[in-house]
């Protein structure tokens, strides 16, 4: 069974991707840091990220695996490194070349392919996986989205004010949404949860229950 959780940046999605899967037995697959793998592969060879055809020229010598908890860029461990604010601009803003989401996209197909499986991403339900069993589209108020991590961010010891982080999370999110292909949308079959008043537990209380409801009575398709 494949779960999709989309939706924009600082909505919580791997928290609730990582305690859900757990706690359904499924595997996960954060395609957010395939998306900064590849980042980083397009800075160490000092392409602007944004240089459509210098990216797309360079992604033969690029292969990015997710086998359970780590992220290989050619087969070197970069999980410790891809979660910077360069990255995460770096992300977005090369995945907005068609080349580089053709590539990730089948890269996921393959992940999932037989398994039970949730993805996390932005394009995970409308565009990845159209026939996944179970969508979810998260959404909430993008002040309390940055205050979230904003306060994540002060526990991991780097202090960034709410405005900075919000500035960073709008013009990725208008850029992720605008995009030609594949952009961040919630798939016309997703269950769509504004989370903004909602703990990360309640939220997973309720996504949990939607999947149980729906192995125990599949949809029709
Ligand atoms: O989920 P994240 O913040 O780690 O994602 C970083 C960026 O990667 C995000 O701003 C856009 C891009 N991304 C994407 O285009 N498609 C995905 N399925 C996941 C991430």
């Amino acid at each position: 069974m494949i779960v999709t959780i989309d939706g924009p940046s600082g909505v919580g999605k791997s928290t609730v991707t990582k305690e859900l899967a757990a706690r359904l037995g499924f595997e996960y697959l954060n395609t957010g840091a395939m998306y900064r793998a590849v980042a980083l592969a397009v800075q160490r060879a000092g392409i602007r990220f944004n240089d459509e055809a210098a990216v797309t020229a360079a992604l033969s010598g690029v292969h990015v695996e997710m086998p359970p908890g780590c992220v290989l860029l050619n087969g070197e461990h970069v999980a410790h490194l891809i979660r910077t604010p360069e990255l995460s601009r770096g992300a977005s803003e090369v995945g907005v070349h068609g080349a580089v989401r053709q590539m990730l996209a089948a890269a996921q197909r393959t992940a999932a392919t037989g398994r039970d499986m949730i993805c996390d991403g932005r394009d995970q339900g409308s565009f990845v996986f159209p026939l996944a069993e179970c969508k979810f589209f998260l959404t909430a108020d993008a002040r309390v989205r940055a205050e979230r991590r904003a306060a994540e961010l002060a526990a991991a010891g780097q202090q960034v004010s709410v405005e900075d982080v919000m500035r960073d999370q709008d013009d990725r999110d208008r850029r992720d949404a605008a995009r030609a292909l594949a952009p961040m949308a919630a798939a016309s079959d997703a269950v769509i949860l504004d989370t903004t008043h909602l703990t990360s537990k309640e939220v997973i209380e309720r996504l949990e229950n939607v999947v149980r409801d729906l192995r125990a009575c599949p949809r029709r398709r």
